[in-house]
């Protein structure tokens, strides 16, 4: 079924990297402490871990096998697998979800751009908690700044795109994902270790269930979807280039493993600095960039030298996570755009790069300049965040799940979890079973309670 000259991922630790790379990014360490902090804490981050359990691992495996059976584009995929029926809806849902995600994800990936030359210039020393707050704000609030950072990261995005799969994609995932990894690890040290931090354990591992309704839930699963990178085609897209041989659930959990791991140890950076330096944990999207310049004044504040280079090294880590991320995102609607338009890699990628700037310019100035302007309430930015994360993207992943657990032979879902019969995946039963029932049920009762849909 290879299509020739497609692009393949060359080896197994660059498969598990690459698509960890799409799932590791803002969403772990920008997103999951602010929505953490929205939601109370404790309570939230235990819901969070069941729907990564119980939704996230056997959509991701359902993606899996759509992208590597079909080997084509998201919306090209349910063509192959289902052709001529409605199912490429399914896909297309996914493009332009990946579309508006990239448009918004890009606002704050600039943000780490400027955060990246603050630190290089050395511009954190010296400050108070107030003065970093203010900072944010002025950034932030200012009309050209974050527009000027944002289209040079898409441009960065984009010319990563049009340079291909293997080489671009795989090779940034495995330098700097491991780093990425130590560094975290080194700064949980730091942060648990400031004085008062305790209260910031506590807020992640005390429950309050007192506090939990549906909108929990919702945030929960939006977040788990959100930062697996799940129901819009992203890892199915690259799943289309993983070779017969990837064994897809063991794939699905490392990349699942991975990614929790990250978003926790995030929790455990932010909200230990946040109580120590009286930040509001609900601060919302500014979290982390109000309270990581305290974690490295204060951590290192008797060696100035380590914290100017932990903090330049962690915002440029953090920038390089993000542009993972805005690549598996980017390709999406590349690779369809491409594939289904009959249009060259290149031109594709001008169209996205383009539509992105112009949303994301927007979405940039509904945090400053235009915020009045709201439609339901929300800004551009915040209704883009809204949309994808909390309604696309779950009702994406239900979608798929319908899918290959009611639509797809069970012969070829059964070939593609155990490579046609070379591997043994115990869970196979319990895995369709999720798909067939548990996930599909589960998403449309969050969806009936919070939406209000009946
Ligand atoms: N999972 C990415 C992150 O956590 C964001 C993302 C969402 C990427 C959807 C691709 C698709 O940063």
């Amino acid at each position: 079924m290879m299509k020739s000259g497609r692009a393949n991922f060359g080896s197994k630790l660059g498969v598990i990297l690459a698509s960890a790379g799409s799932a590791v990014g803002l969403g772990n360490i920008w997103r999951f402490p602010y929505e953490t902090g929205n939601y109370g804490g404790a309570a939230f981050i235990l819901i969070y871990l069941g729907c990564v359990l119980l939704l996230g691992l056997p959509i991701m495996l359902a993606e899996f096998i759509i992208g590597r059976r079909s080997r084509a584009n998201t919306a090209g995929a349910y063509q192959v697998l289902a052709p001529g029926t409605h199912w490429r809806w399914v896909g297309r849902m996914g493009v332009l979800a990946g579309f508006m995600i990239l448009s918004f994800y890009s606002v704050v990936a600039g943000w780490t751009l400027e955060y990246v030359f603050e630190a290089l210039g050395n511009g954190f020393a010296g400050k108070t908690p107030e003065e970093y707050i203010q900072s944010f704000q002025a950034f932030s609030g200012n009309p050209w700044k974050p527009i000027i950072w944002l289209v040079l990261f898409l441009l960065g995005t984009h010319f990563i795109i049009v340079r291909g799969v293997e080489k671009g994609i795989e090779k940034s995932s495995k330098i700097m994902m491991p780093m990425l990894f130590v560094l975290i690890l080194v700064l949980v040290g730091c942060s648990v270790s400031l004085p008062g931090a305790k209260s910031g354990i506590e807020f992640l591992l005390k429950p309050d269930f007192s506090k939990v309704d549906g909108n929990v839930f919702l945030g929960a699963m939006g977040q788990a979807f959100f930062s697996l990178s799940l129901g819009m085609g992203c890892l199915c897209t690259y799943a289309s280039y993983f070779s017969k041989d990837t064994n897809l659930t063991r794939t699905a959990f490392s990349v699942g493993l991975i990614d929790t791991f990250i978003a926790i140890l995030a929790g455990f950076i932010i909200f230990p600095a946040a109580f120590s330096v009286g930040i509001q944990p609900d601060a919302g999207p500014s979290l982390i960039f109000i309270t990581l310049p305290n974690v490295f004044q204060q951590a290192f504040s008797g060696a100035p030298w380590l914290a100017y280079i932990f903090s330049v090294l962690f915002y440029v880590l953090l920038a390089l996570a993000a542009l993972t991320s805005t690549i598996s995102m980017h390709e999406v609607v590349t690779a369809y755009l491409h594939e289904e338009f009959k249009i060259s890699r290149k031109r594709a990628a001008w169209f996205v790069t383009g539509g992105c700037i112009f949303f994301g310019v927007l979405c940039s100035l509904s945090l400053g300049v235009t915020k009045g302007f709201t439609v339901f309430g929300m800004g551009m930015f915040d209704l883009f965040d809204f949309v994808t994360a909390k309604i696309i993207l779950p009702l994406g992943g239900m979608l798929i799940s319908i899918f290959v657990g009611w639509y797809l032979d069970k012969k070829l879902v059964w070939e593609e979890i155990t490579n046609d019969g070379t591997l043994k995946v115990r869970l196979y039963k319990v895995i369709l079973f999720i798909l067939k029932y548990i996930a599909p049920i589960a998403i449309g009762i969050v969806f009936i309670n919070e939406l209000k849909i009946l």
